[in-house]
Parts: structure tokens; sequence; C-alpha cells
């Protein structure tokens, strides 16, 4: 058995401390009592943007970034992605465990009885400028939820907190919807609870006149894929935001408002967003190559390229990939599929994507498929938010039953000015007449 200690002797003081180590990972807080002397605070570590920091303990989804693994509470993501439904997915990474057919059915009748909206809030999107980014609708209009559902606020009361999270995950694809019908000045579409999660939901985004909507099964699949793959991906930028205002005991509704806005971002979920501006940029396949270069000589980034835990391929990219060729036998092959193919073989040869082991992301071919489904490219971040909100969901509810965590709390390295005195405004020359003072 080896010694799971780490020794550091502190050259300042010729001390020496042994740390336990644990799960291969030391406690921040035994560094503290590492010190010059009484008055010393004690040594913090300093990792701006968590880059060696675990802020948790988690048993919702295993990623190993350098041999392309993932998986959700213990499943491998390409058999999730072949054998499950997405409800069968969210009920894993909520509970642990795959649901048995009478759990999934059980679980199926909670969600869809939740999938209608308030009428209220239905005029609250409609308050919405036409041309409103439909991240910013569905951003809002979930913050604006906590305030229809007060009870919310019990988050330590278990039962309290189910009910939320079906609500969410029910409401998810009404939101949308409503959101992407509003930017295109079409009438809301009510959901059928007759459909299933996904066909519903293209119910809500597509229907017309016809009484009845019948998705095509193969997207109607294709979506479901999509949807298992953006589930959970342990603590990136939208999780850890979970987590952190979920730490303040905020309530979920809040909380998830709050995680929508950390995916927005481009370098998060907008990526498939700017991914497909980057294609329309490009043009055509000719045009690579020069575009490559100009990424090189610094210009910009290559958008749905790089991750920062994947160094080697990410295995959801290599999912889309088989999705986007089902989709195309449906829809007509998207041409800018011949650009991103073009722009990966490149890359992949290329010395400066080789060196810095940049691989394409989930993002880089997912708003092609979304392309040619039909989606306007505004819309794609918010695809990612419905499937992303069962791992939020499933992340707040892990962090509120952990008995060692608190409210999230950093600290920093404080780099501004030592102790001074406050002068009157009569006492502080105007800053040109200051310098002139010096000058002088
Ligand atoms: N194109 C060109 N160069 C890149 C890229 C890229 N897409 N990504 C990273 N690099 C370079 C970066 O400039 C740096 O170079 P150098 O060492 O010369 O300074 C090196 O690679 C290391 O990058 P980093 O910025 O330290 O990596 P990070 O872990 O901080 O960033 C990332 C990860 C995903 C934010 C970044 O790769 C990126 O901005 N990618 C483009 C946006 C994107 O596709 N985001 C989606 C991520 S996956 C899904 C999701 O999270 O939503």
């Amino acid at each position: 058995m080896p010694n799971e200690t780490l020794t550091i002797t502190d050259n300042r003081t010729g001390k020496t401390y042994t740390l336990p180590i644990e799960k291969n990972a030391i406690r921040a807080i035994d560094l503290r009592q590492i010190k010059t002397g009484p008055e010393d605070f004690g040594l913090l570590s300093y990792d701006p943007a968590f880059l060696n920091t675990a802020s948790c303990q988690s048993a919702v989804t295993y990623l190993d970034g350098e041999r392309g693994i993932l998986r959700y509470r213990g499943y491998p993501i390409e058999q999730l992605a072949e054998k499950c439904s997405f409800l069968e997915v969210a009920y894993l990474l909520l509970n642990g465990e795959l649901p048995g057919p009478d759990e999934l059915d059980a679980w199926i009748t909670d969600v869809t009885r939740h999938t209608m909206i308030h009428e209220n809030l239905k005029k609250f999107m409609e308050g919405f400028h036409y041309d409103a980014h439909p991240m910013g609708m569905l951003m809002s209009t979930v913050a604006a939820l906590s305030t229809f559902y007060p009870e919310a606020h019990s988050i330590h009361d278990a039962a309290v907190r189910k009910l939320q999270i079906t609500r969410l995950i029910g409401k998810m694809p009404t939101l949308t919807a409503y959101a992407y019908r509003h930017s295109l000045g079409l009438p809301y579409v009510y959901p059928d609870n007759d459909l299933g999660y996904t066909k519903n939901f293209m119910n809500m985004l597509w229907r017309r006149t016809e009484p009845k909507f019948s998705a095509n099964p193969v997207l109607a699949r294709a979506l479901e894929v999509l949807f298992i793959l953006h589930a959970d991906h342990e603590q990136n930028c939208s999780t850890s935001t979970m987590r952190a205002v979920g730490s303040s005991f905020a309530d979920p509704y809040a909380t998830t408002a709050a995680a929508i806005a950390a995916l927005s971002g481009p370098l998060h979920g907008g990526a498939n967003e700017e991914v497909l501006r980057m294609l329309d940029e490009i043009g055509s396949k000719d045009r690579v190559p020069a575009y490559i270069e100009q990424i090189k000589a610094g210009h910009g980034k290559l958008m749905g390229f790089g991750h920062r835990v994947y160094k080697n391929y990410d295995p959801r990219a290599r999912i889309i990939k088989q999705v986007a060729e089902e989709v195309f036998e449906v829809t007509g092959r998207n041409p800018k599929l011949d650009i991103a193919l073009e722009l990966e073989r490149i890359a992949l040869e290329d010395e400066f994507f080789i060196k810095r082991k940049l691989y394409p992301n989930v993002d880089f071919y997912s708003g092609i498929i979304y392309q040619a489904m039909g989606f306007t490219p505004d819309v794609f971040t918010v695809l990612f938010a419905i499937p992303r909100t069962v791992g939020w969901l499933a992340q707040w509810q892990e962090m509120l039953q952990d008995s060692e965590q608190k409210i999230a709390r950093p600290r920093q390295l404080y780099t501004g000015q030592p102790a001074r005195h406050v002068a009157r405004i009569e006492e502080r020359l105007a800053p040109a007449v200051a310098l002139a003072a010096v000058a002088r």
C-alpha cells in the first residue's frame, strides 16, 4: 500500500508538513497550516479559471479527457445514445440508476403533466421585442418561473425539490418552442401530451394548421440522441455556475437562469451558433486553408474546436457525425458539412492544432444538423439548454445533499493599493494640476 501523503517543506521556515492525499487530491484547506508566523494567514492555492482545482466530489458524470471517455453514472455515452431515450437518461442522471419499465412510465407521466406553462408566462414572453435572442428570452422566462412557484424556495424539502425538477424538465421544451415561434412571429402551439418528449417538442416548434403533428421518426431520434449527448458534462462553466448560485440557497429557477446565462457565452454553449457563422464566413471549401492561416496568425479562434478537459477527440463529436449522416438522408446534405469536414481534416493535420491538442468538440457538428432540420442559428444554444437542464439539476441536487458543501466563496490574491488615507476633495489636486506640479 503506497503512502498516500504529500510532504512539503516550506523553504521560508524550513518546516515540513505532511498532507493526506485522497482521490489523487490534497485538500487546499490543509495548506492553511503552512505559515511563516502566528500573524500569517496561511498558504493559499492560486488557480485562476480552476485549471487544477476540484470544487466538489460528484458521482454523476465521469470524464477522462486524455482518453476521450464520457460516462453518465458509469454508463458509456455511446451505449446510452444507442439504447436509451432522453427521459431514461434524465432519470439516470437524477436518480443514479436507469429506470425499470414501471419507473419509466411513472417518470414520463410526471414530466408530461408539467409541459404546460401559465398563460401569464406566455404573455410575459409576448412582451419581448420581435428580434429578441431566444437565449435571452429563455433565461428571463426561467427566472420568471420563480415568481409563479414561490414554494420552490423550500430547497431542503425533498418533495418540493423533486416537483421543481420535474416542472423544469417538463417546461423547458415548451419555453424554448415559444421563444422560437416568437422570433418567427408564429402563434404558440400548446403541448400535445399524447406525444413523447422530443416529438411533442417538434410539434410545438413546427406544427402549422394540421390537427395532429407527425414528427419524422429519424429526425425525432436524432434530436433525442443530441439531447442525450448534451445532458451533462461534469463541472463545466454553466454547471459550476449552477452549483455556485445554488450554494447560496437561491431557488432552482433563479439558479437555472444563472446557468443558462453562463451557457449563452460563445466559449461555452454559444459556440454552436458561432460555428455556423464561421462556416458562413468561410463560404467555400477552397477558402478553408486561408481561414486556418488567419487563426494561426492569432486572428480569432476556430469555433467548435478545443476543450478545457478533452485533449483527445470529443466522444460526443464522433456520435454527432454519425447522427449527421442519418439526418442528411432525410433532409438532404447541408453544404456546410463539406466546409466543416475540410476544416477538420486540415486542422487535425496541422502542427498548430496538434501541439495544442485541439480537436472538434460537441458544438462543431451539432449546428450543421440543427440547421439541416430547419433551425436558425440563434436557436442552437437554446437547444443545448433543454437537455443540460437535467445535468444542472442533478448536480444542484447532489450539491445540496453534500454535507461538505457551503456557500461558494473563493479567496483572492489582493493586488491593489496598500492602506492609504482619504484626502478631502479640496485637498485633492485635479490630475492636470498634479501633473504640472510633478513636472515642475
Ligand atoms: N482555435 C484556435 N486556438 C485555440 C482554440 C481554438 N478553438 N482553443 C484553444 N486554442 C489555443 C489557445 O489560444 C492557446 O494557445 P497558446 O497556448 O498559444 O496561448 C491553447 O490553444 C490553449 O487554449 P486555452 O485557451 O488555454 O484553453 P482553455 O481550456 O482555456 O479553453 C475553450 C477551452 C473551449 C474555451 C477553447 O478551446 C475555445 O475557446 N474554443 C472555441 C470555443 C468553443 O468551441 N467552445 C465550446 C467548448 S465545448 C462545449 C461547451 O463547453 O459548451
